[in-house]
């Protein structure tokens, strides 16, 4: 089978998933039956337009949508104000009412801008994600998170809105540089890390074919990864509890994206793959995880070439100079921080995350000193 769907059912709204390949020739007829008429904006950015845009225009057309394209810049600076204002008004100049949908093409940047301008055009329209990295194809362009960046933290102004249809075409992780590959790997690990220790076992045998290009492996990993997200995100759509689990090493890796300044020398996986393994070692430090448990992701994120310290690796990371005391005040303007406590996701084994509130400022700074030293 070249592609298989799932759903994602939350109350008063539910939509598809497809992932596999050759989905960018679908995307015509899969979203022609959503639109009130056959019209649409596609908003993407420089680099998926230069790879994949001629196949998703050409599918639209031979579904009779007609379409207008705006292409904005690639990377973490587009998810700001200046660029949401001027997109909200190319979206007005082109007369888009509350029937439209919009798609946002390509990475979890322009998911999270796209999704942030349809939750407040015209005070909401629809939108369709098409992810073209493995990040968004596993986890952002699921569960409606939108949102554009501060210099206080990432993320930190946004909504919930759910998109009315995701369509993951692996193909288009074919022309993804390696780095950016590895990067959404991260968060197929984090997947298996919180609740699931099989698929932990089957991505130690199968997880370089991830990167390597199988289109089996990756089809199967993404739809484990959604699958798993979909029950998450029904059970708890808005975060209130459980959904926090999904920031399993997101306080740590916002910190050192922090100090990286947002830049390309830490992309947001690598940032989680330390952070993740920063989290074992504070469970471990707990008295919380086995050790054994910490060595086997430290050791299997590693064999993947993903960074899991700060110091003394070959990674661009390494060569920005942290300190404990900096990167510790990142942590307590976590977005996470509720009633005066950042809430931390800690582990007691692979497979089994928890959430706690009830750790000591004074480990979480011994925490980061060790992956300094
Ligand atoms: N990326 C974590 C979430 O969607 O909740």
């Amino acid at each position: 089978m070249l592609s298989q769907k799932i759903t994602v059912a939350l109350e008063g709204h539910h939509y598809d998933i497809h992932v596999g390949q050759g989905l960018l020739d679908q995307a015509g007829d899969l979203i022609a039956p959503l639109l009130a008429q056959p019209r649409t904006v596609i908003i993407t950015d420089k680099n998926v337009a230069r790879h994949q845009l001629l196949r998703l225009e050409s599918s639209l057309t031979q579904a009779e949508i007609t379409f207008d394209t705006i292409i904005l810049p690639a990377g973490e600076a587009t998810k700001s104000f200046e660029q949401l204002e001027k997109l909200l008004d190319q979206l007005l100049g082109l007369q888009l009412n509350r029937e439209d949908k919009i798609i946002a093409f390509g990475g979890g940047v322009i998911g999270d801008l796209v999704g942030f301008a349809a939750s407040i055009y015209q005070r909401g329209i629809g939108f369709i994600q098409i992810p073209t990295t493995l990040l968004a194809q596993v986890d952002s362009s699921v569960g409606g998170k939108t949102g554009i960046n501060r210099p206080l933290g990432k993320n930190l102004i946004g909504s919930f809105h759910q998109p009315d249809l995701v369509l993951s075409d692996i193909d288009t992780l074919d022309s993804l540089p390696k780095r950016q590959l590895l990067s959404g790997y991260a968060e197929v690990v984090k997947y298996a890390l919180i609740s699931d220790d099989k698929f932990f076992h089957w991505l130690e045998e199968n997880g370089s074919k991830i990167i390597t290009g199988d289109p089996d492996i990756r089809t199967e990993a993404i739809l484990t990864c959604c699958r798993a997200k979909a029950v998450v995100v029904a059970e708890d759509e808005k975060e209130k509890g459980a959904r926090a689990l999904l920031n399993l090493g997101h306080t740590f890796g916002h910190a050192l994206e922090a100090e990286a300044g947002y830049s390309d020398r830490l992309l947001h996986g690598e940032a989680v793959a330390v952070g993740m393994v920063m989290a074992f070692d504070l469970s471990v430090k707990m008295g919380r995880c086995p050790p054994e448990d910490a060595v086997k992701v430290r050791q299997h994120l590693e064999r993947i070439s993903l960074p899991t310290r700060i110091a003394k690796t070959n990674h661009p990371l390494s060569q920005i100079k942290m300190t404990a005391e900096r990167l510790f005040n990142h942590t307590r303007q976590d977005k996470k921080q509720s009633g005066g406590q950042v809430t931390f996701v800690l582990l007691s084994g692979i497979g089994k995350a928890f959430l706690s509130a009830d750790v000591k400022a004074g480990d979480v700074r011994q925490i980061f000193q060790r992956a300094i030293d």
